[in-house]
């Protein structure tokens, strides 16, 4: 029997990404279709995406919300089925999606994403232009008022919420609860209300019948308070309904074998032509031609998460032994300045580029050996995954879903031959330090190099078993 699904989020690959969220929500439709799953996703018509209204039907016309006019779309675009929320009060202005021109949150974004879960929970108690979903799957806080709104209005579809990173938790003062359209019954400790405030993704936690997370380990570690962030015991309280699924990535679009954004394609077979790439990579950030000598990289959003502090305090020592380092990413003022600084004290080693450029991602995960991932915490990440299918060794903090997707190049895995990358722990300058003078190691063993790039590009990233996973908490659901 098809099920149908229908994700809300406030990102979604290709068409707005601020990160790994967009990826996933992008690549779950295609993915559960093989699963029997017909799939829809609920999402903001910004005024990035406008293009996309353009051949859109109008399927709903819900009147005034919110503050102002809101019409619903469908359209399908690059394989997705997309139902676009138009209400330009909300959504058509300058900026990036949660931040105005001044880089600071909108002052409304309650009511930006408060119409997101609403939408989704009207959608799942009356269906839309007769499509009824069986299952919601709302995603981090920006929807989590989902399941809130669906149990207000006593809606019957189960609902599926997933943590992709608990740093982030929209609350906003209880105040804005009537220009929200919440039942004030439900700001209590077991509702919406969170330290005298609204809560939208501790309230999604307490009324989602089903909580996932994006790796195993995450899902332990949110319930710790060193993890946690403060809903450590909201989600020890339903330990029992809440499920670590690792994240894929979409092996189509990172596929070095066919990726149009390289210099050269290549397979595991192959593995020389990868050379060009690097050279390409060289060449763009102005370090020289000597392929030979290691090549770091680093592709990041750049926060205090991220750990990519301790890369600044670690790279010198390896730079010093000769080792090229790339970063693209953007962010944190002090981390931009740190990076830049570091490439004017290491001329000709050290390319940096601020910005946010997906072809230049793809050249770098293609061209560099080596990709530094040092977070403090990581609920899954999905870069060491892109890594791993381009043969480029992923170098990881111990933490999420990067103790669960990397193997390290220790000596028993070196002997049994299913080393993928290098693991360091405690996430410390020092221990990162330790992992990189491995990684130089290695890397001047030709032969065991190449072996470990050969089991990264083999290792299943893609969304294999973690798609079965989700659609059996789905059928499991809508059969109850
Ligand atoms: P997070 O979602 O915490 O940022 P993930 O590793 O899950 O981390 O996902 C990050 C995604 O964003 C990856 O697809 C990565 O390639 C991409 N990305 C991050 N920074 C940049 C950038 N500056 N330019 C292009 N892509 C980027
Ligand atoms: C978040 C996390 C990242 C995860 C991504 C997709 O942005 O920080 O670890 O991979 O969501 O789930």
């Amino acid at each position: 029997m098809t099920l149908k699904q229908l994700s809300v989020a406030s990102e979604c690959a290709p068409f707005v990404k601020t990160g790994g969220l967009a990826d996933v929500v992008g690549a779950l439709g295609p993915v559960l279709a093989t699963h029997g799953i017909e799939s829809r996703v609920l999402l903001p018509l910004y005024r990035q995406i406008a293009h996309l209204a353009k051949g859109g039907r109008v399927i709903l016309d819900a009147g005034s919300l919110f503050g102002g006019p809101v019409r619903v779309l469908s359209k399908r675009a690059g394989g997705i089925d997309l139902l676009l929320i138009d209400a330009p009060h909300l959504y058509d202005r300058p900026g990036q999606i949660y931040l105005n021109e001044g880089g600071v949150d909108w002052v409304d974004n309650h009511l930006r994403f408060g119409l997101l879960g609403w939408l989704g929970a009207e959608i799942a108690r009356s269906g839309i232009a007769g499509w009824q979903p069986d299952v919601i799957h709302a995603h981090d806080w920006q929807a989590g008022l989902t399941p809130v709104y669906a149990r207000q209005r006593g809606g019957a579809v189960p609902c599926v919420l997933t943590i992709h990173n608990i740093a982030f938790q929209g609350n906003f003062p209880a105040t804005t609860m009537g220009a929200l359209d919440l039942d004030p019954k439900g700001f209590t400790q077991d509702g919406y209300e969170y330290f005298g405030q609204i809560g939208f993704l501790k309230g999604g936690l307490m009324q989602a019948d089903r909580i996932t997370t994006v790796s195993p380990t995450y899902a332990r570690e949110l319930m710790t308070p060193e993890f946690g962030m403060g809903l450590e015991g909201v989600l020890a309280a339903r330990k029992s309904d809440l499920t670590g699924i690792l994240n894929g990535i979409d092996t189509k679009v990172w596929d070095p074998a066919t990726d149009p954004a390289l210099a050269q394609s290549y397979t595991s077979r192959t593995l020389a032509k990868k050379t060009v790439n690097k050279q390409a990579v060289l060449d763009r950030f102005g370090l020289g031609r000597d392929t030979r000598a290691p090549l770091f990289s680093v592709i990041s959003r750049l926060s205090e998460q991220k750990g990519l502090d301790l890369a600044l305090e670690a790279l010198p020592a390896v730079l010093d032994k000769g080792a090229r380092f790339v970063l693209l990413g953007s962010g944190a003022a002090e981390l931009e300045h740190g990076f830049n600084e570091l490439a004017a004290r290491f001329p000709g080693l050290v390319g940096v580029e601020i910005g946010f450029d997906e072809d230049l991602a793809h050249l770098i995960q293609a061209g560099a050996d080596a990709t530094l991932v040092p977070s403090r915490f990581e609920p899954c990440g999905l870069t060491q995954l892109c890594a791993m299918r381009y043969g480029t060794l992923p170098i990881v903090s111990v933490t999420g879903g990067l103790a669960d997707t990397v193997i390290d190049a220790n000596e028993a895995a070196l002997a049994a031959g299913c080393a993928t990358g290098f693991q360091f722990a405690p996430t410390s300058a020092a221990k990162l330090g330790d992992a990189l003078d491995r990684a130089m190691s290695l890397f001047a063993d030709v032969k065991a190099w190449q072996k470990v790039q050969r089991n990264a590009m083999k290792h299943p990233v893609g969304w294999g078993r973690s798609a079965q996973r989700l659609a059996d908490i789905y059928r499991d659901l809508a059969e109850r």
